[in-house]
């Protein structure tokens, strides 16, 4: 099934005047050569254990995953019998997930969180601070009201932001040593090198290089992120249709992030 993506958006305005468009994915998903080794560079996660357990305790049988990327959460729900749609606008990041899912069981999706069909989800979910790529107040609500239309009435929306207040920012910095991993199928990935170009809150923006040992290729991809604060996606939530149930935190992150659990109210 393919929903059009709403393409290139105007650019956001102040600190991040940098022609920088949403709805453009960033090239650590959307790019060919990148898409390819995101699950081996984004290691173990730990952090799907918690969304699995929100599905069942929402007792979910249809579940929308928004911005599924490679498809990490989306295979581990339909291996636990859920019907799954994964929803994502980087072609090469679909590919990654497509190739995964070997019995064709999940509903892949190129599109848009913003202009979703009704699917009747009973549940959508955002893991991997998807939230965070919606960079103006207008992508925001945009994408509140594309999830809003895509799930069942009274249906549930899970996602996680980083708290700002905790400034993970700062912690990115020290991590900047090259990684060389040997990816199966691809060989020998450096990251040069991650570096955090830009802080002006609530955006931050970040950039990483990656050299492929087989041809000599290197790929720079640059990222920007927006950091919301729980009153501000709590009142977001409300002016889009939405109840907040609870605001948890994250098993595996404790004290860095928020993770939302609203309902439709209608
Ligand atoms: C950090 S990745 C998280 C991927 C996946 N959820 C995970 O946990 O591994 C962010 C994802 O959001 C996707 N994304 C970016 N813009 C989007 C949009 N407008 N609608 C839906 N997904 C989007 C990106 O393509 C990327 O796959």
């Amino acid at each position: 099934m393919a929903v059009p993506s709403s393409g290139a958006r105007k650019p956001v305005a102040g600190a991040l005047g940098r022609g920088y468009s949403r709805r453009v994915p960033d090239a650590l998903f959307a790019h060919h050569r990148l898409a390819p080794i995101y699950d081996a560079f984004g290691g173990a996660r730990d952090d799907l254990t918690a969304y699995l357990d929100i599905a069942d305790e929402l007792d979910a049988h249809r579940v929308l995953d928004i911005g599924c990327g490679t498809g990490c959460l989306a295979l581990l729900l339909a291996e636990r019998g859920r019907t799954v749609i994964g929803v994502d606008p980087a072609e090469a990041s679909l590919e990654v997930a497509k190739a995964k899912d070997r019995t064709g069981r999940i509903t892949w999706i190129h599109g848009d969180a913003a202009t979703l069909p009704a699917l009747g989800a009973d549940v959508a979910v955002m893991t991997g601070n998807v939230a965070q790529v919606f960079l103006t107040d207008d992508d925001w609500t945009q994408t509140l009201q594309g999830i809003h239309a895509a799930l069942r009435s009274r249906g549930y929306f899970v996602f996680e932001t980083r708290r700002p207040e905790r400034r993970g920012w700062e912690d990115w910095v020290a991590e900047t040593a090259p990684v060389n991993l040997d990816v199966p199928g691809i060989g020998l990935v450096e990251q040069l090198s991650f570096e955090v170009t830009e802080v002006s809150l609530p955006f931050v923006s970040f950039r990483y290089i990656y050299r492929f040992a087989s041809d000599g290729v290197v790929v720079t991809s640059d990222s920007t992120l927006r950091f919301r604060d729980r009153d501000e996606v709590e009142a977001s939530l409300l002016a889009a249709g939405y109840r907040v149930l609870d605001v948890r935190d994250a098993p595996d992150r404790p004290g860095r992030e928020f993770v939302f659990v609203a309902e439709r109210t209608t």
